[in-house]
């Protein structure tokens, strides 16, 4: 079993411009509360010594999606939303994509610091020899119906690695939370491929070892048969690898909330990542830029990007690849990715459905509906135009988010293990439904049993913590 977490030790918070205290007036009791304002949060469980008759609970905050709650301290991403920045453990998403490889981003997430020459090699090492499936996997994936949809076969293929994997379990044990994410990193790409291939019917194509990463991606991918030769385009591999960097991470997401809130009940990580992908499967996060698609298709033309903004603005419908929680200006990975397209349609051709996108961003910029609400285009407005033109079919898009992505999962599961102020994700509420109310039979009343008085009776010197419930 996991050993115990040390408690996290109670230190004032140091003088800074973001640390401070915060003073409350309760106006219905006119108690004053001073509270500890620390890296600019107050913590939820201050709040709690707040009620206005001693036998009420204590005060919740109410936050339902958790648009302003911090549920962890984390190092690793940085999003400055107004401003469009994002840092990868404090380096610019520009300077990284501009020359570093998404395996060594992988390395930088997981470790925090770049990896040195012997380091990478090691990685490299390790990923690479880690590719493989075993053959009950693809068993298991060839019970998949053949138009199942890649995504779901992503999401239950990562559950059932757990069953080759029992030692996964132990999840105190460093050696061991390495071994999976080597195992998870390097197996992501064939069970993408492999998913791919069994909705074509196509022979599955094995790793190569003397491949790079998202060379053998591709060549898992499209090469015909082991009997066909296929090299991968240089150029086309390059993009994928940049577009990967760009979707390593990004801090506390719908799908890393679900890795660490599963991994919070010191699940396995194989199938914390089968959560995680479960969740960004939906179309309000990495399922989006197969939607994006499929909207442009739809308009099909510049002349009719007015009809579908009007939809968008009756609130008929939204526009996908746009709006984001965070980010109130323009994402600045969709910037990046704007460039990439270019490359890519270097070698593939242009995609028209570019020109359609392009029109749709002008309309929408210059739009008060979108300036309002400050909606920007988000990194999945272009990148299905460039996996379209790359080959991929529209179903494996979210599935291209996934791949990367899992190096993120990864670092955020390993660090909140590692970070002794959590404990299992456990949300209160604020029950809204009837109050007590008793079973009538045949007109009967059914006797009860008087509740037990809830009067708190703890001393009040004491900060009452919440009431635990499981
Ligand atoms: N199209 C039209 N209107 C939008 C859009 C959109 N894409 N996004 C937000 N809005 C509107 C909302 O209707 C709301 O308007 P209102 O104030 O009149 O009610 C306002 O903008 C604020 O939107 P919220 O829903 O409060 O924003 P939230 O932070 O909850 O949602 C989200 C963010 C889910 C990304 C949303 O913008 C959306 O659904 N976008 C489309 C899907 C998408 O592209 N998802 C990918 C996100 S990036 C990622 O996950 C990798």
């Amino acid at each position: 079993m996991p050993a115990r977490k040390p408690r996290a030790p109670k230190v004032p918070p140091a003088p800074s411009p973001s640390n401070g205290f915060l003073n409350v007036v309760d106006e219905r009791t006119g108690t004053n509360y001073r509270l500890a304002v620390e890296d600019g949060a107050v913590r939820a469980t201050d709040l709690h010594q707040i009620r206005a008759k001693p036998e009420e609970p204590g005060l919740l905050s109410y936050d339902p999606s958790f648009t302003n709650t911090a549920s962890c301290r984390s190092a690793i991403t940085f999003i400055d939303g107004d401003r469009g920045i994002l840092r990868y453990r404090g380096y610019p998403i520009e300077e990284l994509a501009a020359s570093k490889s998404y395996l060594e981003v992988a390395y930088l997430l997981i470790h925090g610091s770049l990896p040195t020459k012997s380091q990478l090699s090691e990685w490299l090492y390790h990923i690479t020899h880690h590719t493989m499936l075993h053959e009950n996997v693809q068993k298991f994936m060839d019970g998949f119906h053949h138009d199942a949809h890649p995504m779901a076969m992503m999401v239950s293929t990562l559950a059932a690695l757990s069953t080759f994997y029992p030692d996964a379990k132990n999840i105190s044990d460093e050696h061991i939370r390495y071994q999976q994410a080597y195992r998870l990193i390097a197996k992501v790409p064939t069970v993408a491929a492999f998913a791919h291939r069994h909705s074509t019917g196509m022979p599955y194509i094995h790793p190569s070892n003397d491949l790079s990463y998202t060379e053998n991606f591709l060549a898992m991918m499209y090469r015909p048969s082991w009997t066909t030769q296929y090299t991968p385009d240089p150029v086309l591999a390059k993009a994928l690898d940049t577009l990967f960097v760009l979707h390593a991470d990004h801090e506390q997401n719908c799908s890393s909330n679900a890795m660490r809130a599963v991994g919070s009940s010191h699940a396995d990580p194989y199938s914390c990542a089968a959560a995680a992908a479960a969740a960004l499967y939906g179309p309000l996060h990495g399922g989006a830029n197969e939607q994006v698609v499929r909207m442009l298709q739809e308009v099909g033309s510049k002349e009719r990007v007015p009809q579908l903004i009007r939809q968008v603005k009756e609130g008929r419908r939204l526009l996908m690849g746009f709006g984001h929680r965070i980010y109130k200006s323009y994402d600045p990975r969709a910037r990046l990715i704007q460039q990439i397209a270019e490359e890519v349609f270097a070698v593939t051709g242009r995609n028209p459905l570019i020109d359609v996108a392009l029109a749709l961003e002008n309309i929408a910029l210059s739009d008060d509906y979108f300036i309002s609400r400050r909606l920007y285009p988000n990194v999945d407005f272009y990148s299905g135009i460039i996996y379209q033109a790359m080959g991929f079919p529209t179903d494996m898009f979210p599935v291209l988010f996934a791949i990367p992505r899992m190096s993120g999962w990864i670092a955020q599961w390993i660090e909140m293990l590692q970070d002794p102020e959590q404990k299992i994700a456990r949300p209160r509420q604020v029950y809204i439904g009837l109050p007590e109310r008793h079973l009538e039979v045949t007109g009967v009343r059914v006797p009860v049993r008087r509740p037990a008085r809830t009067v708190d009776t703890r001393p009040r010197s004491r900060a009452p913590g919440p009431t635990p419930a499981r």
